[in-house]
């Protein structure tokens, strides 16, 4: 089996690497030569934990490679990945598919032989007709189908993720096709991974109802944390009694800061769009979309209330700017509107993160970013945890203490039990659960 995989972002990297794993012969592609290079020299694009070895010991076996080279790497393989990026189109909402038909295009230049052409990427329903045409008229002669095989990949655990799947969809109804890729996923019949055959329709459908699904209920949780807040109940108890009725299940289930990523806040409003494209619009997830918005802007005012009513002239410090923890991905991330609001309050902010800092330095100006955890806390006024790394769950109390000039935490994870913050004497605020 020889695969080709276009893109070399996040999800076409770690599928890349993986099917290599499984013994495939895959050869990733990218028009970016910076990128070919580096991956060419074992450094890795992307933070993700597990896969510069996977990378390297599969480019080793010789069975990975990387290259600028589309037509080759498409004429010697079996199945071609479609694994670009399709941001939100500015102005719209809709997810832009131009970098998807880019390469649907030279795809078709290029096919020889029976060739499986696989999106990958989290693509609009419809998307796979439109490839399939724009291949057909491009090379009326070419043998091929267009199938549909979404990724549920989380960063920070895409690896197991992949290796370790609670399903595998696969949007096809032509047998030809769905032999290649029972094929390519045929390792993971070991682990009883169910592969799920459907229409390409349904397929791009189930990617886009299982995110905004996800994305519904963090944000349920969320909307109960703050009623939790008024009439004094726990959402940590109220989200473990529900989460134990199997029709609910346990995970998702943590308040926060709101959702943000690469993923649930550009899915959700694509398929907002495409809904109302088609007259049958999802209230639900309109709804959703509005209320994670609002709430990651509502964010820095809790930051404000807990240090009294205003945050002028005083020092926040901040750990945790990323989206969440394992990745060093800024998208869409609650910092990205707590930092600004609090500066624009009148406050300093001191923030710390162990891998998004890069990023985040050329998305929001006027922080001062500091080489690690303790540093942050120096003087400052309150501390705020924004992403739940796990170097911030043991701090130690008597150090930070030390350390700022007033006990203040506002932990916007709950990762902290108030009882023992008020032992270690803070003046604790956390999301959606009593004071004591
Ligand atoms: C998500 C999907 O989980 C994955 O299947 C899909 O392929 C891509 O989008 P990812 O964006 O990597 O993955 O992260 P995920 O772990 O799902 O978290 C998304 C956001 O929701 C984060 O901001 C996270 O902090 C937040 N979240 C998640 C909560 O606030 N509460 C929760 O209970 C779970």
């Amino acid at each position: 089996m020889h695969v080709a995989m276009i893109g070399t972002g996040y999800v076409g990297l770690v599928s890349g690497a993986c099917f290599s794993e499984f013994g495939v012969s895959v050869v990733c592609v990218d028009k970016d030569s910076k990128k070919i290079e580096m991956l060419e020299n074992g450094i890795m694009p992307i933070f993700e934990p597990g896969l510069d070895d996977l990378v390297n010991t599969n480019v080793k076996a010789g069975r990975l490679t990387f290259t600028t080279d589309l037509g080759e790497a498409v004429k010697a393989a079996d199945a071609v990945f479609i694994a670009v990026g399709t941001p939100t189109r500015r102005g719209d909402g809709h997810a832009d598919l131009s970098y998807v038909y880019a390469a649907a295009k030279e795809i078709a230049e290029n096919i020889s032989g029976y060739t499986v052409i696989v999106t990958k990427s989290t693509v609009p329903v419809g998307t796979g007709d439109e490839v399939e045409r724009i291949i057909r008229e491009a090379r009326p002669d070419a043998e091929f189908d267009v199938v549909s095989n979404p990724e549920f990949l989380r960063e920070g655990s895409a690896i197991a993720d992949f290796t370790h799947p609670d399903r595998v969809v696969i949007g096809t109804q032509s047998p030809r096709a769905q032999d290649v890729m029972r094929e390519l996923y045929r390792p993971l019949s070991l682990i009883e991974a169910p592969i799920l055959f459907v229409s390409r329709t349904s397929s791009e459908l189930i990617k886009y109802a299982a995110n905004t699904f996800l994305a519904t209920k963090i944000t349920f949780i969320n909307e109960i944390a703050d009623l939790c807040e008024k009439v004094g109940a726990d959402v940590h108890h109220v989200a473990k009694g529900i989460g134990l009725d199997g029709r609910i299940g346990k995970k998702f289930l943590h308040a926060g800061p709101g959702y943000g990523g690469s993923c649930f806040p550009k899915d959700t409003l694509a398929l907002v769009h495409t809904a109302q494209d088609v007259g049958s619009p999802l209230r639900i997830i309109e709804a959703v979309v509005d209320i994670n918005d609002k709430r990651k802007k509502a964010m820095a005012g809790r930051i404000i209330n807990a240090c009294g009513g205003s945050v002028a002239g005083k020092t926040v410090a901040v750990l945790g700017v990323t989206f969440k923890p394992n990745t060093d991905d800024m998208r869409d991330a609650p910092s990205l509107d707590i930092l600004p609001a609090l500066i624009n309050a009148g406050a300093r902010v001191q923030a710390f993160d162990p891998e998004g800092m890069k990023e985040a330095k050329e998305m929001i100006d006027g922080v001062v970013w500091c080489d690690d955890t303790y540093a942050t806390m120096v003087n400052a006024d309150v501390l705020v945890i924004i992403t739940e790394w796990n170097a911030f769950r043991s701090l130690d109390w008597a150090r930070v203490k030390s350390l700022l000039s007033s006990p203040i935490l506002v932990d916007l994870r709950n990762i902290y039990e108030a009882h023992e913050m008020a032992e270690a004497g803070f003046d604790y605020h956390c999301i959606g659960r009593p004071k004591v």
